[in-house]
């Protein structure tokens, strides 16, 4: 059943198994069946999803499943024009950069970004300090305006920003953070208006800007993807974390007490990282990573699937294989004990080396491991267990993308309508790692079938979010009346 994990057999099937590698054999063999997801599965899982999407729309806390309310209930028409800034806070890098809109016929006229790495410290010490860097680099940025950029006079710059964790929104500009996500961890900002940090941190720079929308990283995606197509309904991110967003009907949403909206829609970021069910395959690793984690108990999907995680998995299985099966010979190399020490963008490396003596496995484990030397049947057994993990990842995503095509009715084709359903995709993991994502669209076509496939179809939105941000900010921005004149 498992189409993405075929080389598995192959490894199983030429090793002898006696000593040690009858122990390495047992091992793969465990983690493969505790990792499988069959068809029948990945339905339950989608109908959990499903399940869960309803519980959490109903009432605050009805469900693991947040499913924020954005604010967000007019998306991008093509209209927008203008001058913005946006700044996209939510991995390990963050993104500032300025757009030009120029309406349905010049859309993104021109565009200018920069990204900075956050220092990791910045990552858990205090909320000023955090917010201190990102208000100085945008500061930075700012100050390299050129003349293609113009802003009429007397008008302040205006941004919109990607925050890419839990938050709770209290309007479209604001909102206060619900918990930390990602290897994030600053107590002092949990409960506070992320906007209002912001803010203080840019008046303590002295930059002048006003922040007009706050998004999530899939509201952004969403808003970007359906600027260029307006098939667009969801929106996915698989990157460091992994979340979704899609389109709601406003009546669909019992917890909404506001005002119907024109559209009659909403944005809703499920926040489905956090998503948990009896029906997800969970490994003894999975429990120990969650166990050593800033955020035990929280956002266990988001740890069997996304990026910050996969590699970390990895490592844990090659540890246990190395300590019980003496994998790596007489000692475990040390480094193979440091946490994240296998990156994701390694695993993926190493899953797709073609070579036929599996070069780049071997010098993957050399370079990050520092193990010298290591056989073919070796190198072969670490390609499988990329294999099952990634594939284990990969097809769980598709699970939830099909959850939300239930959710939304579309998940069959209607007789006699030709509907589109597109789901806007970003992040590093979908981007670079192509075994997973081939394997997540070729599992969500198992899980539509033939016929509702073609109706089905997933798109990249390179850097969506940023220019989603932006132009969620332009529709709402405080000089929309002069701008309409
Ligand atoms: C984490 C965050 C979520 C974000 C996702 C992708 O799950 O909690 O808000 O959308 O990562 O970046």
């Amino acid at each position: 059943a498992a189409v993405c994990a075929a080389s598995v057999y192959i490894v199983r099937r030429r090793m002898q198994s006696s000593g040690k590698w009858a122990r390495v054999i047992e091992i793969l063999r465990v983690l493969e069946e505790d990792c499988a997801t069959p068809i029948a599965k990945l339905r339950q899982v989608a109908d959990a999803m499903t399940v869960e999407m309803h519980a959490g729309l109903a009432s605050e806390g009805g469900s693991k499943l947040k499913m924020l309310i954005s604010y967000v209930d007019n998306l991008p028409s093509g209209e927008e024009h203008g001058f913005f800034y946006a700044l996209d806070l939510g991995g390990t890098n963050f993104r500032v950069m300025r757009v030009l809109l120029g309406g349905k016929e010049g859309r993104v006229v021109k565009q200018e970004a920069k990204e900075v790495s956050i220092p990791p410290h910045l990552m858990t010490s205090g909320s000023d300090e955090l917010f201190n860097f990102i208000a100085e680099a945008l500061a930075n940025f700012v100050a390299t305006e050129g003349e293609d950029f113009h802003l009429p006079e007397g008008r302040q710059r205006e941004l919109g920003f990607t925050f890419s964790f839990p938050v709770k929104q209290t309007s479209l500009s604001s909102g206060t953070l619900i918990k930390w996500t990602k290897g994030f961890s600053i107590e002092d900002t949990v409960g506070q208006d992320v906007v209002g940090e912001l803010v203080k941190a840019m008046e303590r720079v002295g930059l002048d800007m006003n922040v007009t929308a706050l998004v999530n990283d899939t509201v952004g995606t969403l808003a970007g993807g359906r600027y260029y197509n307006p098939d667009v309904v969801a929106a996915v991110i698989l990157g460091t974390g992994t979340n979704a967003a899609y389109v709601e009907r406003a009546h669909a949403i019992p917890k909404w007490h506001g005002l119907l909206p024109k559209s009659g829609e909403m944005v809703i970021n499920m926040e489905w990282g956090n998503f948990r069910s009896s029906h997800l395959p969970l490994t003894e690793y999975d429990h120990l990573l969650d166990f050593d984690s800033l955020n035990p108990g929280e956002q266990i999907l988001e740890k069997i699937i996304s990026g910050m995680y996969l590699g970390e998995i990895l490592r844990r299985v090659l540890l246990k294989m190395a300590d019980e099966a003496a994998f790596f010979g007489d000692s475990v190399p040390p480094k193979l004990r440091i946490p994240f020490i296998i990156r994701t963008p390694d695993m993926s490396a190493m899953h797709s080396d073609t070579s036929p003596d599996l070069k780049v496995v071997g010098s993957k484990l050399k370079d990050i491991l520092e193990v010298p030397t290591t056989s073919l049947k070796m190198r072969k057994v670490v390609v499988s267990l990329c294999d099952i993990i990634a594939s284990r990842g990969a097809r769980l995503s598709a699970a939830g993308i099909y959850g939300i095509l239930k959710k939304l009715g579309r998940d069959t084709p209607k007789d006699g309508e030709t509907q589109k359903s597109v789901i806007a995709m970003d992040g590093g993991l979908f981007e670079h790692y192509t075994q997973f994502s081939e394997c997540m669209e070729s599992s969500l076509k198992e899980l539509l079938g033939d016929e509702a496939s073609g109706s089905v179809e997933v798109i990249h939105s390179n850097d969506g979010s940023g220019v989603g941000a932006a132009l969620l900010a332009a529709s709402h921005s405080q000089y929309l009346d002069d701008v309409s004149e």
